[in-house]
């Protein structure tokens, strides 16, 4: 699939049905599948269909400010690439042409303990950054720590530890390919490095003690304790959650429901979102992903409180479809997007979007 003879991003609008024109079905099935009947996907769509915004008349839109802020690393926009697995599946240049592009469009990169390509080479080919790793915890706590100090020798700023899956969520159509992620799409970080097991029962009934399956709260502390990277948790649904993360020194939250592909009863996460930014003080910062598609959606998850929102299926669309060209492309269609809608919303800074710009839902 070279670059020169893949489709060009056209429109945001018409990237999912180009990246399932081009991706083989299995592999299309490993993207989109959400968990059990996939009613936690759907509702994350619903939760923003649903939303209205209340246009502000008038407000001289000549200039707009869209450059945002996560920890200490200085963005163009309020978005993130959410950690997504195995990208040599969607595209041969995987990762590394989604992060340069993210990086070129000044938006953050958080990179996947389970990608195709390491996670020094995924470094050094956008030195750039900003980029931030995502750890699954390893069976080995010492197998986590060489992760942990590999990322930080690698010039990472930030750990991001995923708490949604101690075991793999149940997904039908991946079952229906017979798709074996192991053995079907290996990683680039080294033999070791494991990915969440499937849980103990059913057709598959070997249940490798392997993944994070034991872990509790305390592995914030023992993360800490070898580590001067921030510690962001991501997949929180609850306020209660979100409380026991800020009392273990969690430096951020990301509000998720790992885009439904995790637990079929979750609710969207947008709807889990003011619950969280109520239960944390303002010294943790609070981000969001699950159901991102436009900036008609980053603006209602940012008056709603995140900080930031991250792009996941989308950017693995573009991948497919136009490599990191593709990327780059639709980052820059979001970005004008999400000014255009500050423009016409009469919002100029971020800081002017909050629950004001939200208006009576649709149904
Ligand atoms: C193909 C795929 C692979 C993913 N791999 C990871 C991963 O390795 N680590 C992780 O924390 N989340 C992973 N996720 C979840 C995303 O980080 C994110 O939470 C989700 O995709 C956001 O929802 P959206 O796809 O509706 O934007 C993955 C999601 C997809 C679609």
């Amino acid at each position: 699939m070279s670059e020169s003879s893949t489709p060009p991003v056209r429109s945001i609008g018409t990237l999912e049905a180009a990246a399932a024109r081009v991706l083989p079905a299995a592999v299309w099935a490993y993207v989109q599948a959400g968990a059990g009947a996939e009613d936690a996907m759907r509702a994350n769509h619903d939760a923003f269909r649903r939303r209205t915004l209340r246009p502000r008349a008038l407000t001289d839109v000549r200039s707009l400010d869209l450059s945002s802020r996560m920890l200490e690393d200085r963005l163009a926009a309020p978005l993130f690439v959410c950690p997504m697995a195995r990208q040599g599946l969607v595209h041969p240049d995987a990762e590394l042409a989604t992060h340069r592009a993210a990086s070129d469009a000044g938006v953050l990169s958080v990179v996947s303990t389970l990608s195709t390509r390491s996670l020094e080479e995924i470094a050094a080919s956008s030195p750039q950054g900003p980029r931030w790793f995502q750890l699954y915890l390893q069976p080995d706590f010492v197998a986590s720590r060489n992760l942990v100090e590999r990322a930080e020798r690698a010039g990472y700023s930030a750990l991001v530890l995923t708490v949604d899956m101690p075991v793999l969520g149940s997904r039908d159509q991946l079952l229906e390919h017979d798709f074996v992620l192991d053995a079907d799409a290996p990683v680039g970080n080294g033999a070791p490095v494991l990915a969440p097991s499937r849980p103990p029962v059913g057709e598959r009934g070997h249940f490798h003690l392997r993944s994070d399956a034991g872990a509790t709260w305390d592995v914030l502390d023992d993360l800490q304790s070898i580590t001067r990277l921030p510690v962001v948790v991501k997949g929180l649904l609850t306020g209660e959650d979100a409380r026991r993360a800020e009392n273990h020194g969690a430096r951020a939250i990301i509000v998720s429901n790992h885009g439904g592909r995790q637990l079929n009863g979750a609710p969207a996460a947008l709807e889990a979102l003011p619950e969280v930014v109520r239960a944390v003080g303002s010294e943790v910062e609070v981000y969001f992903d699950s159901g991102i598609r436009r900036a008609t959606d980053v603006l209602i998850a940012l008056a709603l409180g995140a900080r930031a929102v991250g792009l996941g299926r989308p950017v693995l669309w573009a991948l497919a479809v136009g490599g990191e060209a593709g990327v780059r492309r639709f980052f820059q269609l979001l970005t004008t997007e999400l000014a255009t809608e500050m423009a016409l919303t009469g919002r100029r800074r971020l800081a002017e979007i909050d629950r004001t710009l939200l208006g009576a839902e649709r149904w």
